[in-house]
């Protein structure tokens, strides 16, 4: 098959509504275990395969995730692009809670990851072009089916990347706001620079569950963070059938 979706699902994207399972594939490879068996199967009569980062019963912190087994998984079943769904923290005001973002650029403040399939085996061409790191095609194709499905969502934005598990402090969102971050999430890299590295297209639909550390008089709560979450899945579900049916 030429085009092969896959979504990798993050907090509070569990499943897909009326996605049919065809099949699971319990894949290894050279980087280890995927964090979870991938789901094969049938969105609006259109192949696409799902995984959940963080694990079927999200036992997998961010830093702890196999993203390398991950990425490998998908590419070595044929995947052709992907979509990630990630969970964020909103930092510029335009980012409330509850809104959907397309970034268009990142800063990596994470450290002690394995961000590069070629760790063992370097050669001066594996430093790859990563100047734009998501797909500027395939963004656009998801914010012309938001446009179809009437759905708001912002159509660019600067993703920082931090290392959790832990929330950040006050201190630090002010900094990654002065850096120019407009949102903040533990998952982005280096799952993009891996499929870089693959070269599958690859954009991040950002889902902000919450106001970043110190942007509010709120002490921040999973429980929250959850039902916020909760409450925009719909938006994201409407996003991705949407997409499959262009
Ligand atoms: N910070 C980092 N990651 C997140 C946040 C946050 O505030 N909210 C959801 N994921």
């Amino acid at each position: 098959m030429s085009q092969l979706l896959a979504i990798i699902g993050g907090s509070g994207f569990a499943e897909l509504p009326e996605f049919e399972l065809i099949s699971r594939h319990e894949i290894e490879t050279p980087f280890g275990s995927p964090s979870a068996p991938v789901m094969d199967g049938l969105l609006n009569g259109c192949r696409i395969l799902l995984l959940p980062r963080h694990g079927l019963a999200h036992q997998f912190a961010p830093h702890k995730i196999n993203y390398r087994a991950n990425l490998w998984a998908l590419h070595s079943l044929g995947c052709s692009r992907i979509i990630a769904v990630a969970a964020v923290g909103g930092i510029h005001l335009d980012c409330a809670p509850g809104k959907l973002v397309l970034p268009d650029q990142l800063i990596d403040y994470t450290w002690g990851r394995e961000s590069s399939f070629f760790s063992d085996q370097f050669s001066a061409d594996r430093h790859i072009d990563f100047t734009w790191p998501y797909d500027e095609a395939l963004r656009n194709e998801l914010m012309n089916a938001a446009q179809l499905c009437e759905l708001e969502i912002r159509p660019a934005g600067t993703y920082g990347a931090t290392q959790g598990p832990r929330l950040e402090t006050a201190a630090e969102i002010a900094r990654l706001a002065r850096d120019g971050c407009d949102l903040v999430g533990m998952t982005g890299m280096p799952e993009a620079v891996l499929a870089r590295e693959l070269n599958l297209p690859y954009a991040c639909c950002a889902v902000v569950a919450n106001y970043a550390a110190g942007l509010s008089d709120k002490t921040l709560s999973m429980s929250e963070i959850e039902r916020t979450l909760a409450g925009s899945m719909e938006q994201v579900y409407r996003l991705i059938n949407c997409y499959t049916q262009r």
